[in-house]
């Protein structure tokens, strides 16, 4: 089986997806790099380019390799990005807008590397005439918002025979967790592989302890649109079925959160955030209030995951995994 091999320049062709809002900070992005594998910093939602430069600036001091930073277009962006390209992040990925041929010349004469998220053939097809240098394939199991509706079985090969030729790497996203997730994206021809949910249950992720909790007892997700509406309109997500979401899964869809009452508090990238009813922001590490009430993002996978470990643990777990199952298995 090809495909095992690292990609864009790092040892290893997995992906530490950024978790919004302010989960994958210095400690994890770090540790996955100094574990051969692709971190990625989330930048704020809102135009913020020093506490950005700040957050670079520290998983500098945490790993000499390099890892990227990943910005959410559908938000004010555009000092941040300035902030990637002067601090020459090595990975740029990008979500939920459109990839223009002017942000990849700019990425390039810096030096970065642009590496969008996408969710379907349309939108690969638009990336790669851009000049992309590879494509993150999101899949409908994903956890966090989705921008597709296919899963990843019939996607991945389309896109693959779309840009293989091109020399455009793919990157499988959604419900992989463990080295047969892994290896199943390498039979589909994807050189790499983005873990969002995974990588949120480790040590070094903000996500608050009880919302670690649930991603190890919890099995079950749902894809909806009840979080998040005022805020984030037309964006889809999957979440954990906790109870309360079991509860307002129905939601009226003239209800947001924009009226609702405050069950909590969270610092997000420094500033001070009231969390309301329906809010799309999941606990972090400084939330306090009614954290089993607020938003928790998973993807299909969520029930392979038992343990809480260190990210290092997890990127070891998968190479190490992917290269005896493809010997028993694949292998004459
Ligand atoms: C808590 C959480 C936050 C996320 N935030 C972002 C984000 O800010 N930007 C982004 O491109 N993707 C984000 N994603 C989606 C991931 O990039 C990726 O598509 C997804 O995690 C893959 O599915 P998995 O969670 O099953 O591994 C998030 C996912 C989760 C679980």
């Amino acid at each position: 089986m090809g495909g095992w091999k690292g990609i864009l320049g790092f040892e290893y062709g997995i992906v530490q997806a950024p978790l919004g809002p302010d989960i994958s900070g210095p400690e994890l992005v770090a540790a996955v790099a100094n574990a051969g594998a692709i971190g990625i910093l989330r930048a704020p939602d809102w135009e913020s380019p020093d506490y950005l430069r700040e957050l670079i600036r520290k998983t500098r001091t945490l790993t000499d390799k390099p890892f990227g930073v990943g910005i959410v277009l559908a938000f004010p962006h555009k000092e941040n990005l300035k902030c990637v390209l002067e601090e020459k992040v090595a990975i740029l990925q990008l979500y939920w807008g459109q990839v223009t041929k002017d942000i990849v010349t700019q990425s390039h004469q810096a030096g970065v590397k642009v590496v969008p998220q996408i969710g379907s053939f349309e939108e690969a097809q638009r990336a790669a005439d851009a000049g992309v240098d590879a494509i993150i394939v999101q899949g409908h199991e994903a956890g966090g918002h989705v921008i597709g509706q296919e899963a990843l079985i019939a996607l991945v090969p389309r896109i693959v025979d779309l840009v293989a030729s091109r020399g455009i790497p793919v990157i499988a996203a959604g419900g992989i967790v463990d080295e047969r997730g892994y290896v199943a994206a390498l039979a589909l021809g994807a050189q790499g592989v983005c873990l969002g949910t995974r990588f949120l249950a480790t040590e070094e992720s903000y996500a608050h302890p009880m919302y670690k909790k649930k991603v190890v007892e919890m099995n079950k997700t749902e894809y909806t649109d009840v979080y998040g509406r005022a805020r984030w309109p037309g964006a889809p997500h999957r979440v954990l079925t906790t109870p309360f979401f079991m509860k307002w899964r129905n939601l009226p869809t003239d209800e947001n959160e924009a009226n609702q009452p405050i069950i909590g508090h969270s610092t997000i990238h420094g500033t001070e955030k009231d969390i309301r009813v329906f809010a799309g922001t999941v606990p972090n590490k400084t939330t306090t209030g009614d954290i089993e009430s607020m938003v928790m993002y998973a993807g299909e996978g969520v029930g392979l995951i038992n343990d809480i470990l260190p990210a290092a643990q997890v990127v070891k777990r998968l190479v190490e995994g992917a290269q005896i199952l493809i010997q028993q298995n694949f292998t004459s």
